[in-house]
């Protein structure tokens, strides 16, 4: 399984994804730096904020009321939106395409 990461500059990068972890977790372990995610998980700092291709988007399990007021307060905050560290990997995410939020 894999996931495939769109940086700020553009690039696209394809690493190996474990089930189990958060898609924060693969981003950061993949060693792609400019994904903050300050608190380290915990849903305080939207400084995972991702953007999910639209194509994967309804493969993800709906967001929570607090990742959702997380979100209200990005200014880049779209449509697909999503905070990484609240998207446990799984099989079925296969191929997960996501795009690293510019900085608020
Ligand atoms: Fe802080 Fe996701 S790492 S909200």
């Amino acid at each position: 399984t894999k996931i495939n990461v769109t940086t700020r500059s553009g690039e696209t990068r394809s690493f190996a994804a474990s089930e189990g972890l958060s898609v924060m977790e693969i981003i950061r372990d993949g060693g792609i730096d400019e994904l903050l995610a300050l608190c380290g998980g915990c849903r305080s700092c939207a400084t995972c904020h991702v953007h999910v291709d639209p194509e994967d988007f309804d493969k993800l399990d709906a967001m929570s009321d607090d990742e959702n007021e997380l979100l209200e307060g990005s200014s880049t905050r779209d449509a697909t939106s999503r905070l990484s560290c609240q998207i446990p990997f799984s099989r079925r995410l296969d191929g997960l395409r996501v795009t690293i939020a510019a900085e608020d």
